[in-house]
């Protein structure tokens, strides 16, 4: 961690995609209110976490990050964090079978609020707005009074955030999530759908190697029982991360106490901005999304900058280009951190540059898309003799139509019968485990080969 660094020196790099508060004093006593808060993860965790992504790095282990575009307020509740986990236990199942590795797991969970957008403002009707930037920021209503950022929701945010993932800290350690359950984390609505033989198949499998390792007395079963699930969410507002930082007791460094991971967007990785500047400070594991506009000496800066001391797990870098155009971008970054000895784990997003506007004039993602772009990360992998090491979903247990595509096919006319995000558009329960059996037969060609 560099030795000279400040949690506000932030404050002294252009600032962008970051409110600007109208009422300081009102902003300075949430600051305030905030500093004296439990921070809501631990030094340990956060450095546990960077161990097992350093596994990611050096090819011995996978990574599973997903969760929600932007979580929000209004749908906060126990059933759909428990629908979410579910899920991406169904699918942290289904890669363990593919990549025959352990399955690192971080939900976009418990503080994944705040939002960078395209465009400042929004016009409706004729009428234009600010544009809405996720929960923590500002609300979602079309109304110039929801619009105005309040830093009261800082503190909502950070109640929900702790309620969030208190609950799952109890779905991964009390019983849950206990491998014997497997066929309980199936949801209702997906019970008898089109798709899920193939998971029950496993499960039935998995469950039969269960018992014959139970019975003839080898295997952890208490290790079984329990499984490690962290959270992640965007650093994008920095004036709610730089009042939750602390400084981890035990090594004296500073812990950003929002989330296990945090990521740098692809809008706010300037070299000499704000959100670099404060990333780069926590101990915390650091992903940071690449984008068509990165180019690889840029890349090369921010992990010197990121990560001066090369260590594994310490960055993972999240690949969205695009179906179509990973092969135009992608080469060229990992011959340039490969050339330089640089340790990063190597993730896949296959949503961010697959979003379209529908003929109905929805935000979509085809399913076709988000997994050919998952093929070509996998092939330029293959080809550079480097390690894919993970996938970045969009994703939710609740049964959305927000992306077209997939077995239980949504068509452009249904987008309109379940479209709830709060921002991108997600994948449903039935479209996330479709793909992790995909991205499993992907691992497994790559072992094969
Ligand atoms: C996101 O992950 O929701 C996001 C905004 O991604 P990106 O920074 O890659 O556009
Ligand atoms: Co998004």
């Amino acid at each position: 961690m560099p030795v000279t660094w400040n949690k506000s020196d932030w404050r002294n790099k252009p600032r962008i995609q970051m409110p600007e508060y109208t009422d300081p004093a009102a902003l300075k006593r949430v600051e305030d209110k905030l500093a004296t808060y439990p921070p809501l993860v631990f030094a340990g965790e956060a450095r546990r976490l960077t161990r097992q992504l350093g596994e990611v790095a050096e090819g011995r282990a996978f990574l599973l990050q997903g969760g929600d575009c932007a979580e929000s307020f209004e749908e906060f509740n126990a059933d759909l964090i428990r629908d979410t986990f579910k899920v991406m236990l169904q699918m942290a199942v289904v890669l363990t079978f593919g990549a025959k590795k352990p399955v690192v797991k971080i939900g976009r969970m418990a503080g994944q609020f705040a939002k960078p957008r395209s465009a400042d403002t929004e016009t409706v009707d004729g009428v234009e707005l600010p544009s809405y930037r996720g929960d923590i920021i500002n609300g979602f209503d079309f109304t110039p009074e929801a619009r105005i950022p309040d830093p009261a929701r800082m503190l909502e945010a950070y109640t929900q955030s702790a309620a969030s993932l208190n609950l799952l800290r109890a779905f991964s350690q009390g019983g849950f999530a206990d491998i014997k359950r497997i066929h309980q984390w199936t949801l209702e609505s997906t019970k008898d759908t089109e798709g899920y033989e193939e998971y029950h198949e496993l499960a039935n499998r998995i469950a039969e190697s269960l018992s014959f390792i139970e019975s003839a007395g080898a295997g952890d079963a208490e290790n079984m029982k329990r499984v490690s699930f962290y959270t992640s969410h965007e650093a994008l507002l920095l004036e709610y991360e730089e009042a939750m930082c602390r400084v981890d007791s035990t090594t004296d460094l500073p812990v950003a106490g929002t989330g296990h991971m945090l990521w740098i967007g692809d809008r706010t990785r300037q070299l000499d901005g704000a959100h670099v500047e404060f990333c780069r400070g926590v101990q915390n594991p650091i992903g940071m999304k690449c984008g068509p506009s990165i180019e690889p000496d840029d890349l090369l800066r921010l992990i010197d900058r990121i990560n001066p001391d090369n260590i594994p797990g310490r960055m993972t870098l999240i690949a969205r280009f695009g179906q179509g155009n990973v092969d135009k971008h992608l080469p060229a970054l990992i011959r340039a951190v490969e050339r330089e000895g640089k340790k990063v784990v190597w993730s896949c997003d296959p949503m961010h540059g697959n979003t379209i506007k529908s003929n109905s004039g929805y935000k979509t993602r085809p399913f076709e898309r988000v997994l050919g772009e998952v093929r070509e990360f996998f092939a330029v992998h293959q080809a550079e003799g480097t390690y894919a090491g993970g996938v970045h979903f969009e994703m939710t247990g609740k049964d959305v139509t927000e992306c077209t595509g997939g077995t239980r096919s949504v068509g452009d006319g249904d987008l309109s019968n379940r479209y709830h995000t709060a921002c991108d558009p997600r994948l449903n329960a039935t479209q996330s485990l479709e793909l992790a059996f995909l991205v499993a037969k992907e691992l497994q060609e790559r072992d094969d080969a």
